[in-house]
């Protein structure tokens, strides 16, 4: 069948990179099934980049631009699609796009964790819309889902492993040994991570998406800066490998919980038991585990990083807002409540902690003793001489993070106590 002759809608692309780049050709070679989706016929007029000079495929030479005023003052271009990426200037083209009254889509996480509230209190105002399914988790379409069709889901929590560089090089390091430089360096080659890949190791990537879900699943603004964030620049090899004896898998995890009036939102290195539904999600895949009152466990799961799959969620959010021209309440702020951030240390969490200490009678007794005092209990434990040293490594059950840490201060301390401790959080334990 023939695509309708339907209107023309003209889009002006900021970046061609990895993404910027597929989003040309995704529209190019699927214009058929778009115009059928969205009864418009719908191509990129210009795209800007830094440097002319550079030589491009794909889109003709006379379509690229350095200079944004040829799409922001194009009053034939209704669409801005951004995916340069970073804060600045993308924050002041978006800006400019909803003030014009154009529709916006962009999958910059960074941006969006910081100043979303605001864009979209905008776009609500300049009635127009601004989209951004990719900046969270790729192409899984987690973002339309929680907002559409789970819209009355009653979302308690939601487990996310939402960066593919930093799933990449954990499951390469686990899976084949592959050192965490080498693992790292492929995932910037396969185009998965950040300009900056100390984005993705450092969780601050991961913890851009997490206060974008948890701002859509909770209906409170949660910013970049409210979420808490580690990454696995400090992971040991030896972790892995212990996690694997104890049957459990190290992943980054995001975790956002409600607690009555209250949220929690954090990143961090964590150990999931091996039956756990995101055990299993490998390489650049993400996956967003969602518990919620009326649905129980739903798990979304996929390409999370990788230029022709976040350019297909970007062509879905073109395509959504082609298809509804009026705005309606997708396009309303999707924080209206102001729910407080419940505090850490109050957590209820399960601890893996691997001990390097002195191998003589007594070491044992004195840690246990200590976790003992701050009525934390220990469920199992591993012990491996290594020379005059030995390797005690424990899994605890689940305790208020306040006494683990106190208990873990005075462990620190102990006289047969080597290097630093470094606990990892076991999720999906008796926590739940
Ligand atoms: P990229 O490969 O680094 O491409 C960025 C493009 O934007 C480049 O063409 C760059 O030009 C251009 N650019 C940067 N600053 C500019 C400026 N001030 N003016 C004009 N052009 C500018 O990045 P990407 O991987 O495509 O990522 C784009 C966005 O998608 C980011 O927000 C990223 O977080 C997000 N994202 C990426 C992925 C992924 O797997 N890559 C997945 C999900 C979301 P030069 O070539 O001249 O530097
Ligand atoms: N750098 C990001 C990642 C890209 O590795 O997940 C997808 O947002």
């Amino acid at each position: 069948m023939a695509p309708p002759e339907g209107e023309k809608i003209q889009i002006g692309l900021l970046g061609y990179g990895t993404v910027g780049s597929q989003v040309y050709s995704l529209l190019e070679g699927q214009a058929r099934e778009i115009a059928q989706a969205s009864g418009a016929r719908v191509s990129i007029k210009r795209i800007l980049v830094r440097d002319l000079d550079v030589p491009r495929e794909g889109a003709p030479e006379d379509t690229f631009t350095d200079d944004f005023k040829d799409i922001i003052e194009d009053d034939d271009i209704s669409i801005v699609v951004e995916l340069i990426g970073g804060t600045e200037p993308a924050f002041d083209y978006i800006t400019e796009a909803l003030e014009r009254g154009k529709a916006v889509v962009t999958a910059n996480k960074q941006l969006i964790s910081q100043q979303g509230f605001y864009l979209f209190q905008l776009s609500q105002e300049k009635k127009t819309q601004i989209r951004f399914e990719a900046s969270v988790a790729g192409a899984i379409p987690v973002i339309k889902v929680l907002r559409e069709s789970m819209v009355a889901a009653e979302i308690t929590s939601i487990y996310g492993i939402v960066n593919g560089t930093t799933n990449y090089i954990l499951t390469e390091m686990s899976r084949t040994g592959t050192k965490y430089d080498d693992a790292l360096a492929c995932a910037q080659e396969w185009g998965y991570a950040e300009a900056d890949p100390t984005e993705d190791v450092s969780g601050k990537d991961a913890a851009a998406k997490m206060a974008i879900l948890a701002s859509i699943a909770f209906h409170s603004n949660v910013r970049l800066d409210d979420v808490d964030c580690a990454g696995i620049e400090d992971i040991n090899p030896l972790d892995a490998e212990y996690a694997g004896e104890l049957g459990l898998t190290l992943k980054l995890l995001g975790v956002a919980k409600l607690y009555d009036d209250s949220i929690n939102v954090r990143v961090y290195p964590a150990l999931l038991s091996q039956d756990h539904p995101l055990a299993s999600v490998g390489g650049a895949y993400n996956a967003v585990f969602l518990q919620g009152r009326s649905i129980d466990e739903i798990m979304l799961s996929g390409p999370g990083a990788g230029g022709m799959e976040t350019a297909s969620a970007v062509v879905s959010d073109i395509v959504s807002i082609v298809s509804r021209r009026t705005p309606g309440f997708l396009e309303y702020p999707i924080a209206y409540k102001e729910l407080d951030f419940f505090p850490d240390e109050n957590v209820v969490s399960t601890f893996y902690l691997r001990l390097e200490v002195e191998d003589k009678p007594g070491v044992l007794a004195a840690i246990a003793n200590e976790f003992g005092k701050h009525e934390v209990s220990i469920e199992q434990v591993i012990q491996k001489g290594r020379g005059v040293h030995a390797e005690l490594v424990m899994v605890f059950h689940a305790v208020a993070e306040k006494s683990f840490m106190a208990a873990l201060e005075k462990v620190s301390a102990l006289e047969g106590v080597k290097a630093e401790p470094r606990p990892i959080r076991v999720e999906g334990g008796d926590e739940q």
